[in-house]
């Protein structure tokens, strides 16, 4: 798969990125940036990690910081197309606002480790580089609806991206889909029952209403529950 095959139907930029933000991309992403063309691995980091997680379309990067903060030995690979979320997570990683003078060295916050390195591109890119059975994790978190039946090809979970999840994910390694859209709920539904390779974990119908333990909510789940949609979280075992 390479960027002439895959069509991407999102935003890569929105608003005008602010001066501090867009040095942030420019002086600090390039050193959190994943390799180019090397294959994943734990050794990516600059202290050894247990486990890898997965974070794909992390918007602003709210979950992706918060756990990554609290879990340090674990290595974290966050993929993102839009700018202005990756200039965001850039900014939570090193306590840089908006309108702040930069210092000479951009530095994550001293209580964080070393643990997240990022893809600033389509996740489906990156999958070719990401070894069997190589994550512990993946966090697909209000993945863009696209609720009109004509677009429905353009859903994140589909059967080609699940094989490719199905295959990099350990046996027994964890898939969390949350969502608030109702037409995304059953189309999840519906696509993982299909699944011999996935179970999913809840004991009855109501746990999906609540997120796991050691959850950080996004942008797009507080914005959810200010409208009042509630979010629902599927989590599943890869067998
Ligand atoms: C609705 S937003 C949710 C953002 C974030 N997860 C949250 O909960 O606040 C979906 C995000 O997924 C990103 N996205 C969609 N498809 C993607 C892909 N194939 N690879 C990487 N990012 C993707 C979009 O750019 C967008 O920022």
């Amino acid at each position: 798969m390479n960027s002439e095959n895959v069509k991407f139907f999102g935003r890569r930029k929105g608003r005008k990125i602010r001066k501090a933000k867009t040095s942030l991309l420019e002086r600090f992403l390039p050193l959190i940036k994943l390799p180019e063309h090397s294959l994943i691995s734990k050794d990516m980091f600059s202290q050894p990690v247990e486990r890898l997680s997965l974070e794909i379309g992390f918007g602003g990067g709210e979950h992706l910081a918060g756990v990554s903060s609290q879990n340090p030995s674990t290595g974290y690979i966050g993929a993102e197309v839009f700018q202005n979320g990756i200039a965001n997570l850039l900014s939570l990683i090193t306590g840089i606002k908006q309108n702040a003078d930069l210092p000479e060295v951009i530095r994550p916050l001293p209580h964080r480790a070393d643990n997240v390195r990022i893809f600033d591109d389509d996740v489906r890119l990156l999958f070719p580089r990401l070894p069997n059975g190589c994550l512990d994790e993946v966090f697909l978190l209000f993945p863009d609806p696209w609720p009109k039946k004509r677009h429905a090809d353009r859903r994140f979970i589909n059967p080609a991206n699940l094989d490719e999840l199905s295959r990099i994910l350990a046996s027994g390694g964890r898939l969390l889909i949350a969502t608030d859209h109702p037409v995304y709920k059953s189309w999840v539904i519906r696509q993982m029952r299909t699944r011999p390779d996935f179970v999913w974990t809840a004991k009855c119908f109501s746990d999906w209403r609540y997120p796991p333990a050691d959850w950080v909510a996004t942008k797009y789940q507080k914005k959810a529950l200010s409208e009042g949609r509630r979010p629902v979280f599927f989590e599943y075992r890869r067998l």
